[in-house]
């Protein structure tokens, strides 16, 4: 019984059928194939807007080209303290771009704290030539503690990078979570709310290899295929990894996964909301939980496969996918319920 990591979940069905139904005959390589072709028009028609999209295999590339292209070498990017980029791509953000500077922002729930960030921002300038130049701000949606930034605080942020001048990126990894737990439309969460990259993750949701990065900004997309070609990450057959994409959100297929692996997250919490402690709100398929050691030891015993969170013993990480199986939940929580 899996809650390590969505990670470690299976292809769902239909995206291995599409990738099954692509590998017929022969099609153009490097992205000119038809189903890239197809994926561009129908990523425009989610977003309603004119975009450019960059199919890539991981979501650590797709930060990183997203870091590269929005933040020169002698610049910095401002993103959560403990944010995927910063604690969990070994430096490839940094690398990609050149030896551009991430700079860590504290606050609560796994989230920027915005006057934090404007205060800090705010200071930035007094060194002059001697300090790195703010270029962006990266947020993560939903984040890796399972907390999602509200369409206010998304639009607080928004306020702040333009007042600065600065891109914003969005790690999307589990943006379907996201989506899926607020109802509100990918659109108004991404550019309309002046997201102006987004790393739009599918891997985590039930596709196989499949990631791209969504270039909203014409004004900062101009060079993106070159240094996708220097990252390794121009796949030669790109087709796979598109008609991914394709079945991932043909019929809201990704909102469905992600629905399921919200909904898993929220019986837990309602089953044991008032007899548990969660460390951070539960809003999408990630849960915190403290827990007795001696209990953390005992739920192994019994089969259940989680993370203890690094340097807290009592601390557990619990990871619903589109795969957990209900009954599978039932019985974490009556293991989890008894004395
Ligand atoms: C929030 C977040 N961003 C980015 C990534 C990177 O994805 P990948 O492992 O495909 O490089 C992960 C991976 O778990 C993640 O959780």
């Amino acid at each position: 019984m899996n809650f390590r990591s969505d990670n470690e979940a299976p292809v769902n069905a239909r995206i291995m059928e599409a990738i099954i139904a692509a590998n017929n005959g022969f099609e153009e390589s490097y992205g000119y194939d038809s189903y890239t072709n197809k994926l561009q028009q129908e990523m425009q028609n989610l977003f309603g807007c004119w975009c450019d999209v960059i199919p890539l295999t991981t979501g650590t590339s797709a930060n990183s080209l997203a870091m590269a292209i929005s933040t020169p070498s002698y610049g910095s990017l401002l993103c959560y303290e403990t944010a995927h980029m910063m604690t969990d791509e070994c430096g490839a953000p940094e690398f990609y771009s050149g030896g551009a500077k991430l700079i860590g922002i504290n606050g609560k729930n796994g989230k920027i704290d915005i006057k934090l960030l404007d205060k800090h921002l705010a200071g930035v300038g007094v060194h002059g030539e001697h300090e790195s130049l703010v270029s962006a701000i990266s947020l993560t949606q939903s984040t890796e503690a399972g907390t999602l930034y509200s369409m206010d605080e998304i639009k607080q942020i928004k306020a702040i990078k333009e007042k600065y001048g600065l891109f914003l990126h969005m790690d999307g990894s589990r943006i379907a979570n996201a989506v899926a737990a607020t109802g509100c439309g990918i659109a108004q969460m991404t550019w309309k709310s002046g997201v102006d990259l987004l790393s739009f993750g599918a891997t985590k949701n039930g596709a196989m290899i499949a990631e791209a990065l969504v270039v909203f900004n014409p004004k900062i997309g101009k060079e993106i295929k070159r240094m996708r070609k220097r990252a390794g990450q121009l796949i030669s057959k790109m087709r796979f990894v598109s008609a991914q994409l394709l079945a991932y959100l043909e019929d809201n297929l990704w909102l469905d996964l992600a629905a399921h692996a919200n909904k898993q997250a929220q019986s837990l919490y309602r089953a044991l909301q008032s007899t548990h402690e969660f460390i951070y709100p539960v809003q999408a398929n990630e849960v915190f939980l403290r827990l007795n050691p001696k209990d953390i030891i005992q739920l192994q015993k019994l089969g259940f496969e989680f993370h203890v969170w690094p340097g807290s013993a009592d601390i557990i990480r619990l990871v619903f996918s589109h795969a957990t199986q209900s009954k599978h939940v039932v019985q974490l929580i009556e293991a989890l319920k008894k004395p």
